[in-house]
């Protein structure tokens, strides 16, 4: 939410800020802007500053290519407090355009220090929280950028991600992080600030995260951080093994569709290494508990949002089918504000692929403060929930980047699936069971590859059915989360009205929204429940409703029922989870794709979500 990046270093700043900002703009994309040191003979005129609403290629319209400066700071935005204007896009500025800086995150006693600020003279141009902080270093400078910094974040209440920079201060950029990630990027004579690591990898791979409260001063040699207290923190670099290629579309029209058929690879490095099929169980070593603690598990919690509650909840069908484990997923928004209850024997998991969504860090954190043990299910390495946490599992699907989730959600369900191995083992699973069960797993990319092959049948159904305005989206036992997931994906990238339910629970008030006019995508499991959800697609049949179903390839009393019919490869009704959500990832992407939505960046959202 809101991207940060800044470089100091020999090179020209502004190429540099634009090209990090190309990378960030998947975590907001309403403005975005620069600031760089252009003038360092004269330290007393302000700073250069470009900023406009809109994509990051517009930004690149008005700022001069050759644009001269080798310290700046940039931003793209996400429009919280303030409407989406130039004014209010970043950088802001004090009065005398001599402090320049970017925010992310959200001022709560803004107005309070606006008011305190006014009144001592200083002016506000524009209408974010974000503008009091400039002018608040500059009530407190007396010389040292680090030490305002320091000061008037003691006055901040609420969450930032903060750089900074001083025109008397040239080449220095000074950070600070409460609740929002900052990355330094180490290079080579040349430092970089950012949000996240994905608008450094181009110049380098050794990065330190900073903790909440703590404040990094960069000069292009040199970068030393320390903590509200001022003692100084040694710093832990880190190296990042993304490849480059991972951040780029390769040949793909967007990075969705990208993601989408990247599924093969990124579930089988989710279980690369991780499958003992000898003794039919997983090795995870991360999780940081004993066999004894794991097997003193008698209840399993999830906490999540959006994808990734849909992934949790599909693991507590999974947790309690298989491992006999009573297990519950639980919105992260909700659960933190419900007065949680925590006692020994409950293990908890946060599911997040940014690590960063700030509704399941804070639920985290109060089940944590309640003696709770909580791991952390997460794709980005070092992000604040994986540090956190009190053990847990990398997804490994690599960078995601477009804003609806696609691979980071099937490689949380193959990590699901190998800790609920484990459980299940622990308890009722036989050695025997356990084996098939990991070669199954084994199978899963292989299958997702068939799957995909269905590209173009889902790529003629959207077409036929993008138009319609509203869509149900239904399915059972474990198909019901997947339900969930194929709603919010259309709705999320299309802006097609759809509501995922429990086939089951139609009859109960959603079959009054049936008519010609709103399509039901049904998925039909290939177990005992497939004859209950074909009695519900007659049902919907007999009130005129259209249905698309997707099943089983070769399932010829559903296709016959169904107006139109996707089938997918035969696996274990388990497993199905992974299969069934291809179509509906596809299905979102196609009707996006007709309707000429902007499919990486649709409206009003942004990844990485850091404000609750
Ligand atoms: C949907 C989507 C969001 C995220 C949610 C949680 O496609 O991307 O619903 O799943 O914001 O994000 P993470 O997993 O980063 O915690």
């Amino acid at each position: 939410m809101c991207g940060i990046i800044g470089y100091t270093g020999p090179k020209r700043a502004a190429r540099i800020l634009l090209e990090g900002l190309k990378r960030l703009e998947y975590r907001g994309y309403d403005s975005a802007g620069i600031a760089v040191n252009e003038d360092l003979e004269n330290n007393d005129t302000p700073f250069t500053v470009y900023k406009r609403t809109g994509k990051i290629a517009q930004l690149r319209e008005i700022v001069p290519k050759e644009l001269p400066g080798i310290c700046g700071i940039g931003h793209t935005r996400w429009a919280t407090h303030g409407g989406v204007t130039d004014t209010n896009a970043h950088p802001h500025c004090s009065s005398d355009g001599r402090i320049a800086i970017v925010h992310n995150g959200i001022i709560e006693n803004y107005t309070t220090l606006k008011e305190m600020l006014s009144k001592e003279g200083f002016t506000f141009a524009s209408e974010t929280d974000s503008e009091v902080i400039a002018h608040l270093i500059a009530y407190v400078y007396e010389g040292d950028l680090e030490t305002a910094v320091k000061t008037a974040v003691s006055y901040l209440k609420g969450t930032y991600g903060i750089a900074c920079m001083h025109k008397a201060e040239p080449g220095r950029i000074v950070g600070a992080r409460n609740g929002s990630p900052l990355v330094v990027g180490v290079g080579d004579g040349e430092m970089f600030l950012a949000s996240d690591v994905t608008a450094m990898l181009a110049h380098t791979r050794r990065v330190v995260y900073l903790n909440d409260g703590e404040i990094v001063s960069l000069y292009p040699h040199e970068f030393s951080i320390s903590d509200a207290e001022d003692r100084p923190i040694v710093p832990k670099i880190n190296h990042i093994d993304w490849e480059i290629s991972a951040i780029e579309k390769e040949g793909f029209s967007c990075y969705m569709e990208k993601e989408i058929f990247e599924q093969p690879d990124s579930i089988a490095r989710a279980l690369s290494g991780r499958i003992d099929l000898e003794t039919g169980t997983a090795k995870l070593g991360g999780l940081n508990l004993s066999k004894k603690e794991l097997l003193g598990v008698d209840a399993i919690q999830i906490i999540a949002a959006g994808t990734s509650y849909h992934a949790g909840m599909t693991a507590s069908y999974l947790f309690e089918q298989i491992a006999r484990i009573p297990s519950q997923a639980h919105l992260a928004s909700e659960l933190r504000y419900k007065n949680p209850i925590v006692f020994p024997g409950m293990l908890y998991f946060a599911v997040s692929q940014s690590g960063e969504t700030a509704d399941t860090l804070y639920a985290m954190r109060e089940i944590q403060r309640r003696g709770g043990t909580v791991l952390g299910i997460c794709n980005v390495v070092g992000s604040t929930i994986a540090r956190e946490s009190d053990g847990g599992v990398y997804v490994h699907s690599g960078p995601e980047i477009a804003v609806a989730s696609t691979k980071a959600f099937t490689s949380q369900l193959a990590a699901f699936y190998l800790l609920a191995l484990n459980f299940a083992r622990l308890h009722d699973m036989s050695a025997h069971q356990g084996q098939q069960y990991c070669q199954k797993l084994q199978q899963i990319p292989g299958l997702v590859q068939e799957t995909l092959k269905l590209r173009d049948t889902v790529q003629r159904i959207a077409k036929r059915y993008c138009h319609y305005k509203d869509f149900l989206f239904l399915g059972r036992n474990l198909l019901y989360p997947i339900a969930l997931e194929g709603a919010l994906k259309l709705k999320e990238i299309s802006y097609i009205h759809a509501e995922g339910y429990a086939a089951g629970e139609i009859k109960h008030g959603p079959i009054a929204l049936i008519s010609p006019e709103t399509p039901s995508v049904f998925l039909v499991s290939n177990d005992h429940l497939r004859e209950k959800t074909i009695s519900n697609m007659k049902e919907i049949k007999a009130r005129g409703g259209l249905i698309i179903a997707i099943a089983e390839a070769g399932d010829e009393e559903v296709s016959s029922i169904a107006d139109a019919y996707i089938g997918i490869p035969h696996c274990d009704t388990l497993f199905q989870p992974f299969l069934m959500v291809i179509p509906l990832q596809l299905f979102a992407y196609f009707c996006a794709l007709e309707l000429g939505k902007d499919v990486d960046q649709p409206r009003n959202l942004a990844k990485s979500v850091t404000v609750e």
